[in-house]
């Protein structure tokens, strides 16, 4: 049965409606046509189970035209509550390191937009299944085309696997550039990770990720 209409390049979907809630309908590049329209999609969405225990689907904040596109792993506790990415304590010794590095001023976020690889929070906080990230991620890929940065920073592990698929640990990939879909990515260790790993000398997990987070803004500066 044919679902969808148009050129192969950028289908039509006939009714969008069916896609919030079923991981096996795919949400083709150009389904949606703001930010605005696929947050209130991810907030109606039953595509995994996660959409059954979320308090808010966690879709995005910051500058939706920003140079940068930080992404995540998954909402926590605080970003279920508000339905805001990036608010508890990892997300705020992220602004701080980001502040830190220059990329972000105090108390705007011009220069990025933060998202998840997934939108809903994992019971506990236990890291999201490749089920989860799939069901999730024609959200994610229509956010990247929508907001059209020149940097993807993926934050930690799960976002690497979300959105590149290589699945080597994260400490191998940090601070390494990578090229994907002709836009420069940098994989960055996860703040809960620093967040238990408080030590900030020379070679540490806080410095190597304050110095990967330089070479970001070192490239933002080259692109401007
Ligand atoms: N907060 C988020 O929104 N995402 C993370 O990955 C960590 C904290």
């Amino acid at each position: 049965m044919e679902k969808y209409a148009g050129t192969p390049q950028q289908p039509k979907i006939l009714n969008k409606d069916a896609i919030p809630l079923d991981a096996k309908i795919p949400i083709p590049s150009g389904t949606y046509n703001s930010l605005k329209e696929i947050g209130s999609h991810c907030n109606a969405c039953r595509r995994c189970p996660l959409g059954e225990s979320r308090t808010h689907a966690v879709v995005g904040r910051g500058n939706r035209h920003a140079p940068i596109i930080i992404i995540g792993e998954a909402p926590g506790k605080c970003e279920d509550e508000t339905g805001k990415p990036f608010v508890g304590p990892a997300g705020k010794l992220l602004e701080r390191m980001l502040l830190k590095a220059g990329i972000l001023t105090r108390g705007e976020l011009a220069n990025a937009y933060l998202c998840n690889a997934i939108k809903c929070r994992p019971p506990a906080n236990r890291t999201p299944t490749a089920m989860e990230i799939a069901a999730c991620k024609g959200y994610l890929l229509e956010q990247i085309r929508l907001v059209d940065p020149k940097i993807v920073v993926l934050v930690g592990a799960t976002a690497v696997r979300g959105l590149l698929g290589d699945k080597r640990g994260i400490t191998q990939l940090r601070g390494v550039w990578r090229n994907w879909e002709g836009r420069l990515v940098m994989p960055i260790l996860h703040p809960s990770y620093l967040l238990r790993n408080p030590e900030s000398l020379k070679g540490s997990a806080r410095w190597l990720t304050q110095r990967d987070l330089k070479k970001v803004k070192k490239k933002l500066n080259e692109l401007a």
